[in-house]
């Protein structure tokens, strides 16, 4: 239920002449003061067209407003319609609401079905799976959930970093001095070291990295010898990867990598030859981008491809394939270059299309205040990240609920989860401190806060027995309004969250309405035997499903006890 749509409906015959609807929808605020009422329309913009003063065009438009039950009052302050929604009708539709629809509750169709493929995740093989492949993965995945949640058909795309110059020579590294059994045993490890002592190495005898050049041009001319130890590296890499993507209840729907594109370059370059976008620079061919940003560079003096070929090819593939409304982009704020010179060679291409593409940047993952790095020998392995996040989460278990009996699935959850929440619930832009203390306290604004209060709401309808009921129930307790708000908010929440791309949206959303309950918990006897128990149970359960779905939409499990 939308009550700014009702407010809307009650206002719009008097209004009609002058503003649609949709205008006037988006006209309606919410009041800065919760003693003004629960939405305000504001008359200034209507004191030119009717020459009065906004005071006096409040005051008329109370004393004409229709018919509506969930309007309990109307009050006009300052040139501000400011209304009082009436409690009980409107707790009771809400709840009934979230009830009949459960997890369904917020789905908003405006998607049609249609196609949004996003780009995310995508680590480069034979190296460590960095923080910032951290953060794609799970803002990706997040907004996957969000725009299905929208009505949208996504497409979930690794487009793994399985191809370039950096596999000649990782090629070259591993003829020389790698060892099958180590790569075996510990394949990323071992391949990022045979690369840092390739170019260790290259310091001393830079002839070696002509012959990485070398085996990388067999490898795109498709030389057997090449071409298998390559499929070999990207197996072993993704072998790993796929441990990190169980950990996080992340999966794809294609694996397409860089490689995949090897063969649909040729013609990406003839469309730009014939269109004659291609310059030649300096040996290279090179597209011209408009404004002042450097050119992009199509093919190396060598005939090889590069990283931003192969993204024209993939950005042309998913089109033809999927036919997007929308493709996005979920990579690290440091190749916003890259996708605005991507962007603009498509442009030129005069595809229409390329309207629907957008990068999603985010901002870096510090530690002590600098980049967490993932080179320089020094290597912090996610996996270990998110192993020490579980065991610290089962230490916490063993001291608060040593009797609970899936210690391991919850401890996985709440591990996993505070390392989701610690990065979702920030503006994606933002660099953000990791800090494992910090994600799993279990008060504050944490993962393991929301899964608590959740649990708590869970353990609550178990204890009272909760049967869902059809009876209407109107709730009367006072401090249950700040959570029937929530709940009413939580549809637009998520529009929102769609709109700008914004999963921390939601991270905040279910803070609030997390805070709203324990208050609530805190100060009303739910349990007791009292006429408004069942009111109170069914609250409950609303914001038990509100906080499943909301969590879900993140990626986080929500276990019923911990
Ligand atoms: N593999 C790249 C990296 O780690 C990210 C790829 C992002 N996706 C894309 N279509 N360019 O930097």
């Amino acid at each position: 239920m939308d009550y700014k749509m009702e407010l809307a409906d009650v206002l719009y015959d008097q209004l009609k002449e002058h503003i649609g609807k949709s205008k006037l929808m988006a006209m309606i605020e919410k009041p800065k003061f919760e003693n003004m009422g629960d939405l305000a329309f504001p008359c200034f913009e209507l004191a030119k067209i009717y020459r009065k003063a906004p005071q006096t065009i409040a005051i008329e438009l109370i004393k004409n407003m229709g018919d509506s039950n969930f309007i309990q009052n109307a009050e006009a302050v300052n040139g501000y319609v400011n209304v009082f929604l009436n409690k009980r009708e409107v707790s009771t539709r809400i709840i009934q609401e979230v009830l009949s629809s459960k997890e369904k509750y917020g789905d908003i169709n405006i998607g049609n079905q249609d196609i949004i493929t996003i780009d995310f995740s995508s680590p480069n093989i034979a190296k460590p799976f960095s923080m910032g492949h951290l953060r794609s993965t799970v803002i990706g995945n997040s907004l996957a959930h969000i725009s299905e949640k929208c009505g949208f058909k996504p497409i979930r795309i690794n487009h793994l970093g399985d191809w370039g110059t950096q596999f000649g020579k990782l090629i070259v590294a591993y003829k020389m001095w790698g060892e099958e059994q180590k790569v075996k045993k510990n394949p990323i490890k071992e391949l990022l070291s045979l690369y840092v002592q390739f170019h260790e190495e290259a310091e001393l005898d830079s002839s070696l990295n002509d012959q990485g050049r070398l085996w990388f041009k067999k490898l795109e001319e498709g030389d057997k010898e090449a071409f298998e130890l390559w499929e070999w590296f990207r197996e072993e890499s993704l072998k790993e990867f796929s441990k990190i993507y169980d950990l996080l209840g992340v999966s794809f729907d294609s694996v397409h990598g860089e490689a995949f594109y090897n063969d649909k370059m040729d013609q990406v370059v003839q469309i730009l030859e014939e269109k004659q976008l291609l310059k030649e620079s300096e040996g290279a061919k090179v597209v011209e981008i408009n404004g002042d940003l450097p050119p992009c560079l199509i093919k190396k003096k060598d005939g090889t491809t590069l990283y931003a070929t192969r993204d024209l090819a993939a950005a042309i593939y998913r089109q033809t394939h999927y036919g997007f409304v929308q493709s996005l982009y979920v990579v690290g704020n440091e190749q916003t270059l890259h996708f605005k010179q991507l962007f603009d060679v498509l442009l030129k291409m005069d595809y229409t299309w390329h309207e629907g593409l957008k990068h999603i940047p985010f901002g870096m993952m510090l530690k002590d205040g600098k980049k967490m790095s993932t080179r320089k020998g020094k290597v912090v392995l996610l996996e270990e990240v998110l192993n020490d996040a579980i065991n610290l989460a089962k230490k916490n278990i063993m001291v608060k609920n040593p009797e609970l009996e899936s210690k391991d699935t919850v401890a996985r959850q709440v591990g996993v989860g505070a390392v989701i929440f610690h990065d979702l619930k920030n503006y994606r832009l933002n660099d953000i401190e990791f800090s494992l203390d910090d994600m799993l306290r279990f008060e504050g604004e944490t993962g393991p806060y929301i899964q608590y209060t959740h649990a708590r709401a869970s353990s609550i309808l178990k204890k009272g027995k909760f049967v869902e009921s059809n009876e209407k129930l109107a709730i009367t307790d006072d401090e249950a309004w700040v959570i029937i708000i929530n709940l009413m908010a939580f549809p637009a929440v998520i529009k929102r969250a769609f709109d700008e791309y914004d999963p921390s949206q939601i991270a905040k959303y279910v803070i609030e309405l997390s805070k709203a309950f324990n208050k609530y918990y805190g100060s009303v006897r739910i349990l007791a035997d009292h006429e408004q128990k069942q009111a109170r149970l069914s609250l409950v359960f609303a914001v038990q499903i509100v906080l499943k779905e909301g969590l879900r939409l993140l990626g986080i499990k929500a276990p019923t006890e911990m």
